[in-house]
């Protein structure tokens, strides 16, 4: 619906923003304005500005600005749609209908969806009936589900027989034309008789819309999937495309996970996966089954891959959605699918997570094992990121063992990464890569002069979980084993992290210090994606770049480094971590110290991406600093948003 100026207007004069941001963040009097702790972002001290008199808010960590609108739809994940319909609600207004035809539209709209729900509560009725017998059965023998699960998830029966809806609905009022227009009835192909009721002796999953109206329906047959193989029954069906029902941007159980997460997002630590995104399933009854363990944060697909739409409505929810599929080759290839998906769409902080279940099992399966509940949590908590996905499936696609074979590697990782229409995200994945096929290169080349490792060129999974250890390749590292302690350089960059004015002062000395210890390379390195993103540089947003760039270990010592009180670069210790940073060894000497090495082809290979990513960093450097200083100006027209769907 399209909303007018005046209307969108009088419902911002109706509702001071601050009045409806301060119910979720504590806001206190700045001056003219509000202030408070940003709730887009982790942070200590407040950096989220409210201004009743432009109606708008601003974040300046986030750089997320808008008017109550846009504040409903980013905090809690509605369209703009339904944020406006929500805040009309309680402004006490009408929705408005601007011409006579979308009037009649709406009216159309509203009876179809009352015809939705004649149906749904039509079949929730028929599974408690006589006829609902052998369905109970089924969900509750062979699917355990009992009547709790069935009302929560308002599951029903559509009987046997061609007419029984129809007849039921058509008593109610309906017309045949509405039945078949919503995709509950179809027609028949004999003109002369009556459509026929869509669905017949299956169990039905109503599919609801955000706010819980149902738009679309699943039915399963009853029988085991093996049994409707043989006889060609299929196993699901689903409504079709209607008016209520647009198959690309539905997500089963949407609404409710997203309710879900935003409980949970307020009582978990920010490094909690499972406040970070929704877990994405491949079927409704893996839905049912997790939320009926607890797991009230499942969604799913219709049926389809994830679309582009699908994904954005993920993201909307959460950065980090949790991907699941099954182990066996269809699995494989969907989780693949869903890497190519997402990479091109990936912005700074969002993501995709994967975790690929035991073979042949579907969580619905694996919930149903003994102790399954604790093996899906630990599945999802080490799902992994998109990154190592695609390092792994170019890794894994031939032996690396002659120059050409490891040349058309780099070019395959080079086209993959080439795909990220963002540019910052394109940049931290080219440095990530490159990093990661030095690391790999340097250890084959490691192996091979130590007799007792095994040689392996390429073939393995590196099987990088989040919340374990990394291993660059399939050799088992020293550095898999050292512990968080004594690592050259870590404390610096911690220390600069947590110190915004040093960060400031030493950037370019750190873009150019030589730290050996990879993970605390990797720190580095996010810092300064972190600060290239323009976003905030701080432990968290560090930390869950570090995350989605398979980096688990690096955020772990980031996290667990202990909280000192920021530096200032103009006292002493400021000065002297200065110094100390200025003795620290320089790009230049890794340069010398690897063109002295015997060793051909992979350290050359690796000096020279590296030679070229210290110029590319310098160049960032400088640019920033460029960039800054003619922008000095402060901000503080904020902008409001007045888009209209
Ligand atoms: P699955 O075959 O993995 O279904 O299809 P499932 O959820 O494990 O089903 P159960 O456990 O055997 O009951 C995943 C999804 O694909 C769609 C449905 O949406 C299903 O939830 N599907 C599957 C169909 O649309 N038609 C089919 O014939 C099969
Ligand atoms: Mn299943």
């Amino acid at each position: 619906m399209r909303f007018s100026e005046a209307f969108i207007d009088e419902l911002k004069d109706r509702l001071p923003i601050s009045g409806y941001v301060g119910r979720k963040v504590k806001l206190v009097r700045s001056g003219k304005n509000f202030k408070g702790l940003s709730p887009f972002k982790d942070e200590n001290t407040p950096s989220f500005y409210v201004d009743d008199d432009k109606r708008s808010y601003r974040c300046f960590s986030t750089q997320n600005s808008g008017d109550i609108i846009s504040f409903v739809q980013e905090t809690e994940g509605l369209s703009f749609q339904e944020a406006v319909e929500k805040l009309v609600q309680l402004a006490g207004m009408e929705m408005p209908t601007e011409t006579k035809a979308e009037k009649k539209q709406v009216t159309k709209r509203k009876s179809l969806f009352e015809l939705m729900e004649a149906a749904v509560a039509f079949y929730e009725e028929q599974l408690r009936e006589p006829v609902g017998e052998q369905a109970r059965e089924y969900l509750s023998k062979s699917r355990g589900l009992g009547e709790g699960a069935w009302r929560r998830h308002r599951i029903g029966y559509a009987p046997e027989g061609w007419q029984t809806l129809h007849d039921h609905l058509i008593k109610m009022g309906a017309t045949a034309k509405e039945l078949l227009e919503i995709g509950l009835v179809r027609p028949s192909k004999n003109s002369s008789k009556p459509p026929y009721d869509a669905f017949r002796h299956r169990i039905i999953f109503p599919i609801l819309d955000p706010t819980g109206r149902p738009i679309a329906l699943g039915g399963r047959a009853l029988e085991p999937g093996h049994v409707l193989k043989e006889k060609g029954i299929p196993k699901y069906v689903n409504s079709s495309e209607t008016p209520l029902f647009h198959k690309s941007s539905v997500i089963y159980n949407y609404g409710r996970a997203r309710d879900a997460i935003y409980k949970l997002s307020r009582n978990a630590s920010s490094a909690d996966p499972f406040a970070r995104g929704l877990i994405v399933t491949e079927g409704y009854m893996d839905v049912i089954a997790m939320a009926e363990h607890g797991f009230s944060t499942a969604v799913a697909p219709m049926g389809t891959a994830l679309t582009e739409e699908q994904l954005k409505m993920l993201w909307r929810v959460g950065p980090e959605p949790i991907m699941c599929f099954d182990g066996d080759e269809a699995g494989q290839k969907a989780a693949m699918r869903a890497v190519d998906l997402a990479l091109p769409m990936l912005e700074p902080g969002k993501s995709v997570y994967v975790t690929i279940l035991p073979q042949g099992m579907d969580p619905d399966d694996l919930l149903k094992t003994d102790g399954g509940e604790y093996g899906l949590r630990d599945l999802l908590r080490n799902a992994r990121p998109l990154v190592e996905l695609l390092w792994d499936r170019e890794l894994n696609k031939e032996k690396l063992d002659t120059p050409e074979r490891r040349a058309g590697f780099e070019a395959r990782l080079d086209e993959a990464v080439s795909a990220i229409a963002n540019e910052q995200v394109r940049r931290a994945y080219e440095r990530e890569l490159k990093d990661r096929r030095y690391q790999y290169f340097r250890d084959q080349r490691q192996a091979k002069q130590t007799p007792f490792r095994k040689n392996e060129w390429g073939g393995k999974n590196s099987s990088n979980f989040r919340g374990k250890n990394i291993a660059q390749g399939p050799v088992i590292k020293l550095a898999d084993t050292r512990g968080l302690t004594g690592r050259t350089g870590l404390g610096m960059i911690v220390r600069a992290i947590d110190s915004p004015n040093l960060m400031d002062e030493a950037k370019e000395m750190l873009a150019m210090a030589d730290f050996r210890d990879e993970d605390v390379l990797a720190l580095r390195n996010a810092a300064l994606d972190v600060q290239d993103f323009g976003e905030k540089v701080d432990r968290s947003a560090i930390a869950a770049h570090l995350r989605s760039l398979g980096r688990t270990r690096s955020a772990k010592l980031l996290e667990e480094y202990p909280n000192q009180e920021p530096i200032d670069p103009s006292s002493t210790i400021g000065r002297e971590w200065l110094a100390a940073l200025e003795r620290f060894p320089t790009v230049a000497a890794l340069k010398d110290e690897a063109e002295s090495e015997k060793n051909a082809f992979a350290s050359a290979n690796g000096v020279e991406e590296h030679k070229a990513e210290w110029a590319r960093r310098k160049r960032l450097v400088a640019e920033r600093q460029a960039l800054k200083a003619k922008s000095q100006e402060p901000i503080d027209d904020i902008t409001t948003s007045n888009s209209q769907d």
